[in-house]
């Protein structure tokens, strides 16, 4: 492998000690970091630092813009918009002394009750890998290290640390490894490990997939590192490709860290589990064992002098973390550092700025779907509303775990309602507040001291009096939500507590009833069809109260599209158990390519909202559409022909002619783009279509074919409502292109193996 001559000059220097040192995590002095490599004084080596995580970024008892879930963001359809809130996150992460963000989550939605599918993006591989890509590069492009997760195939969080995943290779190829790939082609730095097995080996040990395939196929050249307490063997890890080891010190260590200044760091930290210092069983099942993590520091050494590591890979390993180092800044001596801005301070000033302010607005407000609407909404600027839900007085910042955040400023839904009503806004609660689930502070060993909300815990339901509040009013908005968490998927589908009845008792009484939903991902809701209108409105962050506002008002048109399909739970082929949460250890991925809604094309069952479906207040015509395939683009021309401004998502599917034997989806996704188009306007747009959508992986591990027929692409507002479909003959100069850029894509030009 050519390295830079310098940083081989520097693994020179290096003793064994400090080398095993550059591959490790160690406790940062200063209690901030997630994750700390030290440094190497003696040869101007910084430690190297880095922060969780996709929604913000977290260290302990400090504040920074809590950004909207991932999965809004992939609802904007809008991948510049992608680049920009990476961008945001990288400059934010600088701003806070950090080198490393542990972000972007891109383990694609394969199950709809995963306690983490807000960290994520999509069920669909072309929209996902679009979303990591772009958020990778932003994060970069601030000279910070971006560490895309969880490599690969983390679809749940029930026994996360312990579960087989069996995939076949077409699946992996074609929908759960593009994110990644992607995410690599834009630059990041670093990848995470999966704490699951695939295929019979744990992740962090994965040399196929790890050496070969990520470092090797796609010449990844920056460091792997392992998830916290993700490894077993040492000398696995390291020869399988691992690079670093995280997080290198105890799980009290670590807890007490996470407590921040809340704890005694000396103390043993007490959870809510039965003995001191354990956590609750649910989120217990979900965590790796610490104890059967094996640690480089203590044996890392050991397995290079026996021989059992070679050298070599030590010397490869840090080689990684130096030239990452490097590309963002941190090797430069004292003078030029200085000069050019010193990457390792803190700029207080890069985090929470009213642009970064004005970015979590715009991204929650745009990936807001409007899923039903029969015309209430946009409300009258002077409509008398009722507001109603249990927890209407705060913003919904996110899940539990690792991507918790803690924004400076928020503001709730009942507020931001209130400042934009010129009407009346009565409000009522209707039930107890639904506890959220800070896995962070049960980690910590913290109690929830309800500090968001003195009363609402204890509060008595009342379900009379929050309909008797909507039958006053011109219209009812009634926000619901669920609960998520890292380490424990959703139980069901439903949304939790009486959640659904208050639904029921509103609508009722108003049929002028709106229902805005915060989810993690799908829910079912049975009961949409007693409302007037309903909008997802996901984890939106701090901006919560001011986003929901605009879009109930029509300041902003509602471009949110759905990343994901919503069903009824059984209707998901992970409702076989023995996909989903498996059977003996291990999750069979027997649905092959059929996941979201590859699979509810393909079956009798329908979605209640399929995948790319949202409304506008605006409406649109398709006027022409014009395949370029040579350069990979459709031209589309949509009309607004709605006398008000709208944003329109335009999708373009590819149906695949069928091959006897093959199983093929009926469509997929090639391209999309998200447009404002001004009301009576003509906008054109130029669609790029990805070459995964026209190619399949061959069962027998054969590479990517396009196969000869007739194609459509299908054009139009969803995955189901398609008004334009073109239908083409590729020629075979055009299928010979697509298959050699995907395989040249899985086959780096130089050999850049790890040794
Ligand atoms: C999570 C990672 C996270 C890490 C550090 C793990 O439990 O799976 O996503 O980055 O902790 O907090």
């Amino acid at each position: 492998m050519s390295r830079e001559p310098r940083i081989r000059r520097i693994v020179e220097e290096l003793s064994l000690e400090e080398k095993v040192r550059l591959t490790h995590g160690a406790n940062d002095p200063e209690g901030r970091a997630t994750g700390y490599v030290a440094g190497v004084d003696r040869l101007g080596i910084p430690p190297l630092r880095m922060a969780d995580g996709p929604l913000g970024v977290r260290i302990p008892d400090e504040s920074a813009t809590a950004f909207p879930a991932p999965i809004a963001l992939a609802a904007t359809f809008d991948a510049e918009l992608a680049r920009e809130h990476g961008e945001a996150l990288g400059r934010e992460t600088r701003g806070k002394g950090q080198d490393v963000l542990l972000a972007p989550g891109a383990n694609l939605v394969r199950v709809p009750h995963n306690g983490r599918n807000f960290e994520y993006f999509a069920e669909d591989p072309v929209l996902s890998a679009t979303f990591a890509g772009a958020v990778v590069a932003g994060i970069q492009s601030q000279d910070v290290v971006a560490t895309p997760k969880h490599y690969v195939a983390n679809s749940q969080e029930t026994a996360r640390a312990a579960v087989d995943a069996e995939i076949d290779e077409r699946p992996l190829r074609e929908l759960y490894l593009p994110s990644f790939r992607s995410a690599v082609e834009a630059g990041a730095g670093s990848v995470m490990t999966a704490y699951n097995d695939v295929n019979g080996t744990r992740m962090s040990d994965h040399e196929r997939l790890v050496r070969d395939v990520l470092k090797g196929e796609w010449g990844f050249e920056g460091y792997v590192v392992s998830d916290w307490f993700g490894t077993e063997g040492t000398a696995a890890a390291a020869n399988g490709g691992l690079d670093v080891e995280m997080p290198g010190i105890t799980m009290a260590e670590m807890q007490s860290a996470m407590a921040g200044d809340d704890a005694d760091a000396s103390e043993t930290v007490d959870g809510d589990g039965d003995e001191p210092g354990e956590l609750p069983d649910a989120i217990a099942e979900g965590m790796p064992d610490p104890e059967s993590c094996e640690r480089f520091a203590d044996s890392l050494a050991d397995a290079v002098e026996s021989g059992a590591v070679p050298e070599e890979r030590l010397d490869d390993m840090v080689a990684r973390v130096l030239g990452v180092m490097d590309r963002v800044g941190l090797l430069e001596d004292d003078e030029t550092r200085h000069a050019s801005g010193d990457p390792t301070d803190s700029d207080d000033g890069a985090v929470d700025t009213p642009a970064h302010r004005e970015l979590a607005t715009r991204v929650a407000t745009r990936g807001t779907v409007l899923l039903e609407n029969d015309g209430v909404l946009p409300l009258a600027d002077d409509a008398d509303l009722a507001v109603v839900g249990p927890n209407v007085d705060e913003p919904v910042l996110g899940g539990g775990g690792s991507s918790e955040t803690t924004p400076v400023v928020e503001t709730d839904p009942r507020t931001g309602i209130a400042e934009r009503a010129e009407g009346e806004v009565a409000v009522a609660h209707g039930l107890p507040r639904v506890e959220e689930v800070s896995m962070l502070e049960e980690f910590a060993g913290l109690d929830d001291d309800d500090e968001n909300d003195p009363d609402g815990s204890g509060r008595e339901p009342d379900l009379e009096g929050a309909a008797a509040t909507a039958r006053e009013a011109d219209v009812a908005v009634v926000f619901v939500r669920d609960t998520a968490s890292e380490a424990i998927d959703r139980e069901d589908l439903r949304l939790p507590d009486r959640q659904e009845e208050l639904i029921e008792a509103v609508a009722a009484e108003n049929d002028r009833t709106v229902v805005v939903v915060n989810s993690s991902g799908p829910i079912e809701a049975p009961w949409r069809e007693d409302v007037a209108a309903v909008l997802e409105n996901w984890y939106p962050g701090q901006s919560h109260g001011n986003a929901v506002a605009s879009i109930l008002y029509g300041d902003v048109d509602p471009g949110g599209r759905l990343p994901v399909t919503f069903a009824p739970e059984d209707a998901y082929p992970t409702a076989d158990e023995r996909r989903y949460p498996g059977v003996d250890g291990t999750a069979r991925y027997d649905e092959g390519v059929f996941v979201g809604y590859r699979h509810f094309d393909s079956t009798e069952r329908e979605p209640t909202y399929p995948f790319g479906h949202g409304r506008s207040y605006a409406d649109y015509e398709y006027v022409d559409a014009d395949p370029d395939l040579e350069d990979g683009v459709v031209r589309v021309t949509v009309e607004n022909t709605a006398d008000r401004d709208g944003r329109e998502a335009v999708q373009v599917y590819v149906r695949p002619p069928s091959v006897d034997g093959v199983d093929r989806p009926v469509r997929e996704l090639a391209g999309f783009e998200s447009v404002a188009i001004p009301a009576g306007e003509r906008a054109s747009v130029a669609v790029d279509l990805e070459d995964l959508a026209f190619a399949r992986y061959g069962e027998d591990g054969d590479g990517w074919t396009v196969d000869p027929g007739e194609y459509a692409l299908e054009i139009g507002r969803s995955s189901r409502d398609v008004r334009t479909t073109l239908r083409t003959e590729l020629d075979s100069e055009f299928r010979e292109r697509v298959r050699e850029s995907l395989a040249a894509r899985e086959s780096s030009s130089t050999d850049r193996r790890v040794r």
